[in-house]
């Protein structure tokens, strides 16, 4: 078992909280704040254990110096402070001797934010790629290391196992909550179904390799169910196509075919727009010039056939377009039968859990990652860097 916050005595402590603040901005305005709501409670948790609250965060991929002003963590912190309706001392730095002098003047409930970690991937990746000098740098300005960035766990940077790996340690209550949902998934109640989706099968090569022997069945949509669906020999028209892994889906198919549950109808249109005119079709009669993009009724109740006694399923990925409201039925409706029939699902993976919010479902599923690539290689049976660093009780 790995340490908690409440494993350790915080008290005028100058504690480095790495949360994953990487949330969409668009015009300087975040559209989904829900990383950061995840994360008060260990904040909240620490200014209340009488902790200097030191916080940092990544936020998106900085690459150039044009990156820098879009990807400020600004923002984050105007809103941090609104939600904890206390004053953050956003620091615009990721070092400064100015930054040392504010972390030794702390007082006792007072919280500091750096500027985005990844700005030193600027300078030779120093961030992504773990940088010893800036590990020691970022670990002297504090007395414990709490990583409460559960999207990021899956990531090997300095300001996460760098950090960690030079400080007495900890996981925040993100971390425990997202870790405790998803461990359920090692011993699930049976039957336990997976539900892919998402456009690309080489995103989910580890998941279906780990899951297929796991999981009592396997329930494909999305636009990667195409290239299973043409692996088989389907006529797929312009559907969405992964062809580089059109061996492996083949594979799949040959040795588990009774596992794997394929669309048998969907809705297509011509393209991608929403003032295109779609109609539903089954798999194989999809013209040259139409792309299927959301499964079909059919395909909506054979899938609920198999759903239709599942005490575990877990979910990656959305199974249709599901931005545009005509493309969303497929997701909306099993999502609204797991939720009526009181089937513990767990949500993993941006765009299914961003699906969800958007069809208001998101509060009822029993649990809703917020990590993306993190539940992937979780769910893919890989090792987290970002976990792997923090001791044990
Ligand atoms: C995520 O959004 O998946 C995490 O914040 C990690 O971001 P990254 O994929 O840019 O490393």
């Amino acid at each position: 078992m790995k340490k908690t916050t409440m494993d350790l005595d915080l008290a005028n402590k100058h504690v480095i909280i790495r949360c994953d603040f990487n949330v969409p901005i668009k015009d300087g305005k975040i559209i989904d704040d829900t990383r950061i709501v995840e994360s008060l409670d260990t904040i909240r948790y620490a200014l209340g254990a009488r902790a200097k609250v030191i916080l940092m965060s990544h936020l998106g991929r900085v690459k150039e110096q044009a990156d820098l002003e879009k990807n400020s963590l600004t923002p984050v912190a105007i809103l941090l402070g609104d939600l904890l309706r206390r004053p953050i001392k956003f620091i615009n730095r990721t070092r400064s001797e100015k930054l040392k002098e504010v972390i030794q003047n702390m007082k006792e409930g007072e919280i500091i934010l750096l500027e985005n970690t990844r700005f030193e991937d600027l300078d030779g990746k120093k961030e992504s790629t773990n940088d010893s000098e800036l590990a020691e740098y970022w670990a002297s300005l504090g007395d414990i290391f709490i990583n409460d960035a559960f999207g990021t766990i899956h990531r090997s940077h300095a300001s996460n196992v760098g950090i960690g790996s030079r400080l007495p340690n900890a996981i925040g209550f993100l971390v425990e909550k997202e870790l405790n949902a998803l461990s359920k998934l090692n011993h699930p109640e049976r039957p336990y179904i997976v539900i892919l989706g998402g456009s690309k099968v080489s995103d989910k090569i580890g998941v279906i390799k780990n899951l297929v022997e796991k999981a009592d069945k396997i329930i494909i949509g999305g636009g990667m169910a195409f290239t299973f669906l043409k692996a088989i020999g389907y006529n797929i028209g312009g559907s969405i196509l992964d062809s580089e892994n059109i061996d492996f889906c083949k594979e799949i198919m040959t040795k588990y075919k009774d596992k794997i549950i394929l669309p048998i109808d969907v809705k297509a249109a011509l393209d991608r727009t929403e003032s295109s005119p779609n109609h539903i079709v089954k798999v194989n009669d999809l013209r040259l010039n139409e792309l299927g993009l959301d499964i079909g009724p059919e395909t909506i109740q054979l899938f609920i056939k198999y759903l239709e006694n599942a005490k575990t399923v877990v979910w990656n990925g959305p199974l249709g377009m599901y931005e545009l409201p005509q493309y969303s039925i497929g997701t909306e409706q099993i999502l609204k039968y797991l939720i009526e029939h009181n089937i513990e699902t767990i949500l993993g993976g941006g765009d299914i859990v961003a699906a969800s919010k958007k069809l208001g479902y998101k509060d009822k599923v029993s649990h809703a990652s917020t990590g993306g690539g993190a539940t992937l290689e979780y769910l893919g049976g890989k090792e987290l860097p970002g976990l792997k660093v923090i001791n044990e009780k």
